[in-house]
């Protein structure tokens, strides 16, 4: 939770406060010297000053955008956005902790996000132009992975710059998983409905997000059937639907769910019980035919044709029963090269077969326009170069208000013509991201907005 800044104006802290005793502006509650640790607070000095001080237990963020403009984009304590918690200290900048130290930037302490120690010790506000952050476990330091188990969210920042998420509006998260942008959401104000077809998954965001309340609900199923959902069967509209597709770290680290091919494990992989097939039957009951076209599809998989026939030799004799048998015969039948595992492609193309992904995927495009109000955004990010695909020439026809064909003597009006492009090509991540969360390397985000269909 963050607090909203009040309206005090930030130059209405003292100007010339001296360099190791904060100003009190009026309004903004108690300032300190920072010696003083029982003392909370936060503030800056002057406006160009460079002197900043947390009280003890507390961090001071500030909003992005005043940082630019003034330039100091190498000073101070930086929140990467409004609705997002993960924290760094930019170089130069005072940073406190929850244990009630200060330090100076140095190398250690450089990438701790730091919080108020609890909700017990309020009574202060964040000058206009900074935000104060609370409570430790909801900051994740940069690069690290969070400990339960689920990714950071890809695209914190760009998903909540682009579907605006707003007190009152209501947005549908099509991919819960661990609930990292459905929490983006709801911190900015709005109800989530998170839809997730893993049971876990579920169970787990609603553990994480309950003290949202009635603003947070979930759905289980495949949000191809997003019709289906008693809200939107019962006339209510989403301002916003978020598709987050693939699979979660989670799933894929565990073991049991049988996802990945370097832990032993059942041939599962499937993301939840509306799933319709297991990896075991894919493998063991599939015509070569059928294997190799999923794993070329799918995979995108040169030696498709290799793999299919080794796994129909192996099976002939005994059906595969985990993971690493799968790997070991992959492995046999094309060899290793490079860093990649040879079995990378093939796993990934049957969870795609097992879990009917490109299909539910067409039909939650489909779906869309009638979830949406007129203005609602949808936002897809996809990992892989045929949901990309798929995502931008459904756009690309939804958003073009004439089409022409050669036999026609004009251009005639498009009867899909439903969607604004908000993002004419797909957004790639930052090379900060990537930095710090390898998976978002292969992700692309588009965006639309739904048109009014009134004149
Ligand atoms: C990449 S994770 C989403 C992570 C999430 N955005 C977050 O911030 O933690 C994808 C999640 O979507 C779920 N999922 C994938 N395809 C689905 C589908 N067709 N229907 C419902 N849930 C799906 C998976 O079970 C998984 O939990």
């Amino acid at each position: 939770m963050l607090f909203t800044p009040p309206t005090l104006a930030l130059e209405a802290a003292r100007p010339a406060a001296a360099s190791n005793v904060l100003a009190r502006a009026p309004g903004l509650g108690i300032l300190s010297s920072t010696t003083q640790d029982h003392v909370l607070g936060t503030a800056r000095g002057v406006v160009k000053s460079t002197d900043v001080r947390t009280a003890s237990g507390w961090l001071s963020v500030r909003r992005p955008l005043t940082f630019m403009a003034m330039r100091e984009k190498s000073l101070g304590t930086e929140l990467l956005s409004r609705f997002q918690t993960m924290v760094r200290a930019a170089s130069g900048w005072l940073s406190a902790r929850p244990s009630g130290n200060f330090f100076s930037n140095d190398k250690q302490h450089a990438g701790l996000g730091t919080a108020r120690r609890s909700e017990e010790t309020t009574g202060v506000c964040a000058a206009s132009g900074w935000l104060s952050a609370q409570a430790p476990e909801v900051f994740t330091t940069r690069g690290e992975e969070p400990t339960d188990g689920y990714h950071l969210p890809v695209f914190p920042l760009e998903v909540a710059e682009w579907m605006q998420p707003e007190e009152g509006g209501f947005i549908i998260d099509g991919t819960l998983g661990g609930g990292g942008h459905s929490e983006i959401f709801l911190k900015a104000g709005a109800s989530v409905l998170g839809i997730d077809r893993d049971p876990e998954a579920l169970a787990h965001a609603r553990e994480r997000l309950h003290p949202f309340g009635e603003r947070f609900s979930t759905w289980e199923g495949n949000f191809s059937r997003l019709g289906e959902i008693p809200a939107i069967r019962d006339g209510r509209r989403a301002d916003g639907l978020l598709l987050d597709l693939g699979v979660s770290s989670r799933q894929l680290d565990s073991a049991p769910r049988g996802f990945s091919f370097m832990r032993e494990g059942p041939l599962d992989m499937r993301m939840g019980p509306s799933s319709p097939h297991t990896a075991a039957e894919v493998v063991n009951d599939w015509s070569e035919a059928d294997l190799t076209r999923v794993l070329f599809e799918f995979g995108e998989e040169p030696k498709a044709r290799r793999i299919a026939a080794a796994i129909v030799k192996q099976r002939a004799v005994r059906n595969f029963e985990t993971t690493l048998e799968l790997a070991a015969c992959i492995e046999s039948a094309v060899g290793r090269h490079g860093r990649t595992h040879p079995a990378t492609r093939a796993f990934q193309a049957i969870r795609m077969a097992v879990n009917e992904e490109l299909e539910s995927l067409a039909a939650a495009l489909a779906a869309a326009p009638s979830v949406l109000k007129p203005g609602g955004r949808l936002l897809v990010i996809t990992f892989h170069s045929l949901e990309d695909r798929m995502v931008k020439r459904f756009l690309r026809h939804r958003s073009t208000p004439f089409i022409d064909d050669p036999g026609w003597p004009e251009p005639r009006p498009n009867p899909d013509f439903q969607f604004q492009l908000l993002a004419r090509k797909a957004i790639i991540p930052s090379a900060e991201e990537t930095t710090h969360n390898p998976r978002a390397r292969s992700a692309k985000l588009r965006v639309a907005r739904l048109l009014d269909p009134t004149p």
